[in-house]
């Protein structure tokens, strides 16, 4: 099959580095720039896991060097970073998966939540990026706006049960994530001796994700949940786990319906115990766990926050883009014991 020339803007970062593992044993995809803010070093000095994997240097991004190496460009970077490459880059006939915030929310709700948009004419036109739900809208695009982690591991356990909802009633979603979901950048909150051995709330009922769950909520099924969303940082590298409570209009069987609504999907596991996130770990796979007390439901929903939760979901946008299958050059191997 012919090669497709892509680039990584962002390579320095945690999902970029994952972008790169991933891409380097994809059998389409061709790694042809490589980029951060500064460039002046090589892959295997900013990675040393890839000495002797990946022999290439590492440039400062610049959007028309880009485009006259790749056809399609991933972008890890902070949000409002991402959408002044991303514009710039359609502009030159890129494909482009952005994993930041910028082209996930509707104008007022991105401008109310992060900052003036900058890029308008193309927000109308990006697909959101989750394949279960949107995969005909993201094969049809050349701007991916790739789900944050929280959605992904939410919206993939409490969609199937929405329409099963009371009407009006508080849905709690308590969300823990490993401590790179906050990204290399080292804060107060994400010191070792502040996380190591402990685990704590951060702003509970404020955090970002809570609208870009709700207005996909609403955008797919037409109800206006009330979304109360609670994310904490566990001590430890990688994984996410989200536990959500919600109860039913009438009692019907939860785990017949997660079953049926995800018999088809390769890449969600409805499991009969409940989930953690070492079986995910390293892989595309979002294990779904539920259990039920009546009409009172406890779905429990785990992901790789770095993988599934971005870039793995990131290369499996860019194959459906691409018109290959999904699943071509993404793991399925967890990174167990
Ligand atoms: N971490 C996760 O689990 C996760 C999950 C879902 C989505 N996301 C989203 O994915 C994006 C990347 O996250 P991350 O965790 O990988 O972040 P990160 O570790 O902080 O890395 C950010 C990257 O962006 C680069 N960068 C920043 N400003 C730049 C500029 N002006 N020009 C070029 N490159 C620039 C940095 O390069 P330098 O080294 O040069 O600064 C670095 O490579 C963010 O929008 C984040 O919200 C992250």
């Amino acid at each position: 099959m012919k090669k497709i020339d892509v680039a990584i803007v962002g390579a320095s970062g945690y999902t970029g580095l994952e972008l790169l593992k991933i891409l380097i044993n994809h059998p389409v995809f061709n790694i042809t720039y490589v980029a951060n803010s500064t460039g002046g070093i090589s892959v295997s000095e900013l990675h040393p896991s890839l000495d002797s994997v990946l022999d290439m240097d590492i440039k400062k991004v610049d959007a028309k060097e880009l485009a006259s190496v790749a056809q399609l460009a991933f972008l890890a970077l902070p949000h409002k970073t991402s959408m002044s490459f991303a514009k710039e880059l359609l502009a030159l006939d890129v494909k482009v998966v952005d994993l930041s915030a910028d082209y996930r929310l509707k104008l007022e709700t991105y401008e109310e939540y992060y900052c003036p948009h900058e890029d308008k004419e193309n927000l109308k036109f990006a697909a959101y990026g989750l394949a279960e739900f949107y995969e005909d809208q993201i094969k049809n695009t050349k701007l991916v706006a790739n789900p944050g982690c929280y959605p992904t591991a939410t919206l993939l356990g409490l969609l199937p049960f929405v329409p099963y909802m009371k009407k009006d009633t508080n849905i709690f979603i308590d969300a823990k994530s490993g401590l790179s979901g906050a990204g290399k950048k080292l804060s107060d909150t994400t010191t070792f001796v502040n996380i190591s051995e402990n685990t704590f709330a951060y702003n509970p009922f404020k955090h970002r994700h809570a609208p870009e769950i709700k207005e996909k909520v609403l955008e797919l099924t037409d109800i206006d949940a009330k979304i109360n969303f609670v994310p904490s940082l566990l001590p430890v590298i990688r994984g996410m786990l989200v536990s959500i409570y919600i109860t039913l209009d009438e009692v019907c069987d939860a785990k017949q319906i997660l079953k049926e609504f995800y018999k088809d999907d390769e890449f969600v596991r409805v499991k009969d115990n409940p989930v953690n996130i070492k079986d995910t770990s390293g892989t595309h796979f979002c294990d779904l766990y539920v259990e039920q007390n009546g009409d009172a439901v406890f779905i429990s929903s785990s992901i790789d926050n770095l993988l599934r939760g971005a870039s793995s979901a990131a290369v499996v946008n860019a194959n459906l883009m691409c018109g290959l299958e999904q699943s071509i050059g993404i793991s399925k191997i967890a990174y167990v014991p």
